[in-house]
């Protein structure tokens, strides 16, 4: 028995050791298997007698980047002209001022890496193999192969796109200092948050535009969004993904953030895409909405950012995503700094802050 036992032992270490040294042939499917696109397959990305490979964006620029380099794969016949039209110029999206540092990151990705990071100094990154399985991706499912839940102690490959944002955005131990965790703001059991994970909080969003629905009536109605219905390219035509954007926060649409604005559809167009502006400014949720955001005319005061009140993502205390940007509101002269509310969608509540020298003492609405 315990030789017997000493044997099978030893064969499974045979059997581990040879396959940890002998990289298995990976097994190509999807996208990049369409030998009508890639002709010569493997070779397409290992160019070369090189079966080794970094991962650095620069294999996948070959055929994702510009058209000149494109041009040059199909000269080489590594591309089918056919499939050229249909790729996307992913670099120059990565080069606007807003990205994933793809382009400026060297060295930092090993293919073991585990995320999220579990290792202190390790250096932030993103490249095109974090988020893209280059041997499975699919064009509906660009994501798929990729691995980043936690099941038990296994990693399960993704399901949902905010899956793969939480490999990087959340418990991750080398997050910039101001970067907080996002799986925690988008968390269903919050008192509120956009619908990411599942639907949200309020039977009525009396804002909400089409395609959204502002009262569930059927299980066909469109209540939750994406990371990336926010998060993307600044060009109405650009290709899909939170490559890079003109819009600070890497944000698809024009959103400011700061104090003392003149209100606009452009100042706020990101809200303004789901939620109704004329809604949010006939005061038909918060009482005081317009004269916050427009300011107040006849005294010269201009308005303020919803960014002012509202977080983006979610909250863990408050409801309504209502979050003080503590730049410009200031606790009480009771040293108080809070929202209540007055039961949910009753649309009362009362704020005890300062702001712009205006000092609120529980004041209700
Ligand atoms: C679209 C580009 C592309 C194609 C096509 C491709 N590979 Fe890869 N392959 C890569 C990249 C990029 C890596 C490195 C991944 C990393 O570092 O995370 C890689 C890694 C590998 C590895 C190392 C182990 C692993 O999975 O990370 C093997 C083995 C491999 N490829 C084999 C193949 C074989 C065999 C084919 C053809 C059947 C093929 N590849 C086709 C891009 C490609
Ligand atoms: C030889 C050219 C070539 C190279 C190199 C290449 N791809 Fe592709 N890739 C394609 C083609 C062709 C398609 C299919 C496009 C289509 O069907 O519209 C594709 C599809 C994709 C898709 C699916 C989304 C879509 O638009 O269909 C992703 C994601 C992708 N590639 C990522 C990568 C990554 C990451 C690398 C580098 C590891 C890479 N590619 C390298 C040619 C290439
Ligand atoms: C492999 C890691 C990785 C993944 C996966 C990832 N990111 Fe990032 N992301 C980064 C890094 C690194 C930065 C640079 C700042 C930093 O270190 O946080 C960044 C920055 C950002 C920024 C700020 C950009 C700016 O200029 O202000 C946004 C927004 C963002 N990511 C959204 C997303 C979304 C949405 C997803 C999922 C679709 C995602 N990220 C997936 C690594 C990642
Ligand atoms: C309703 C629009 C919206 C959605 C949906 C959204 N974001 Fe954001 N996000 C923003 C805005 C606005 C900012 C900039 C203001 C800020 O920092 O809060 C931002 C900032 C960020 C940043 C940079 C600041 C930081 O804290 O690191 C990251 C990273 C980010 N979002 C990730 C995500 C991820 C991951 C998801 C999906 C799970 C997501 N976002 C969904 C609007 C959105
Ligand atoms: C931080 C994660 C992240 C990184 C890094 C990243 N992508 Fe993407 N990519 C995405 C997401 C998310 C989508 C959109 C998926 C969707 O909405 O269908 C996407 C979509 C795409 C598409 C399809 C575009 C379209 O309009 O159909 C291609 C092609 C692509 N990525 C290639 C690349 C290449 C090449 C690189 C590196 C140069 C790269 N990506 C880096 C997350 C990433
Ligand atoms: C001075 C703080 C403040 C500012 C600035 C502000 N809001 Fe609000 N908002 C509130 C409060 C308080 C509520 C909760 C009202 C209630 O009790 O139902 C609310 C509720 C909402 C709701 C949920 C109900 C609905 O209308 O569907 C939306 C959406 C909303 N705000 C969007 C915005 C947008 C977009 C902006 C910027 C253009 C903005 N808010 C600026 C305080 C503010
Ligand atoms: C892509 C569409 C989309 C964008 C962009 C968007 N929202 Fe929303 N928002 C929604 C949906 C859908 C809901 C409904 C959630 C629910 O059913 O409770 C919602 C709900 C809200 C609520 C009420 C949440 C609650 O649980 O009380 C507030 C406040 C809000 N949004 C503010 C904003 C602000 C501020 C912006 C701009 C930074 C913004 N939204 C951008 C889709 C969007």
């Amino acid at each position: 028995m315990r030789s017997l036992q000493h044997i099978s032992l030893s064969v499974l270490f045979i059997l581990m050791t040879s396959v940890a040294f002998a990289a298995p042939a990976a097994k190509l499917q999807g996208a990049h298997a369409d030998k009508k696109a890639l002709p010569r397959s493997c070779q397409a990305c290992h160019r070369g007698m090189q079966m080794v490979i970094d991962g650095e964006e620069g294999t996948c620029l070959a055929c994702h980047g510009s058209d000149a380099l494109r041009q040059t794969m199909v000269r080489k016949g590594f591309l089918k002209d056919r499939g050229v039209a249909d790729l996307r110029d992913i670099e120059s999206e990565l080069r606007k001022p807003y990205n994933h540092p793809v382009l400026t990151v060297r060295g930092a990705h090993r293919s073991t890496e585990t995320l999220p990071e579990e290792v202190t100094n390790a250096k932030r990154h993103s490249e095109c193999v974090d988020c893209h399985d280059p041997h499975l991706t699919e064009k509906e499912k660009p994501f798929r192969g990729i691995k980043g839940r936690r099941v038990i102690n296994q990693m399960a490959e993704i399901a949902h796109e905010y899956e793969l944002c939480y490999k990087c955005h959340s418990t991750s131990v080398n997050l910039p200092a101001f970067a907080t965790d996002k799986a925690a703001e988008f968390r269903t059991t919050n008192p509120s948050f956009h619908p990411v994970e599942g639907e949200g909080r309020l039977a009525f969003v009396v804002s909400l535009k089409e395609p959204y629905a502002a009262r569930k009536a059927s299980v066909k109605d469109l209540t939750t969004i994406s990371c990336s219905d926010c998060h993307g390219s600044d060009a109405a035509d650009g290709p899909k993904g939170p490559h890079g954007s003109n819009f600070s926060g890497l944000l698809r649409y024009n959103y400011e953030m700061d104090d003392a604005r003149s209100e606009s559809e452009y100042t706020y167009a990101l809200c303004y895409e789901c939620h109704s502006r004329t809604s949010i400014l006939a005061n038909e949720s918060f009482a005081y909405h317009a004269l916050h955001i427009e300011g107040n005319r006849s005294s010269g005061q201009l308005g303020t950012s919803c960014f002012t009140c509202h977080d983006a993502h979610g909250s863990t205390v408050n409801p309504y995503l209502l979050r003080f940007n503590e730049e410009f509101v200031r606790p009480n002269s009771e040293g108080k700094l809070e929202y209540l509310s007055t039961g949910v969608a009753a649309r009362h509540g009362s704020c005890s802050l300062t702001c712009h020298g205006s000092e609120h003492k529980i004041r209700a609405y």
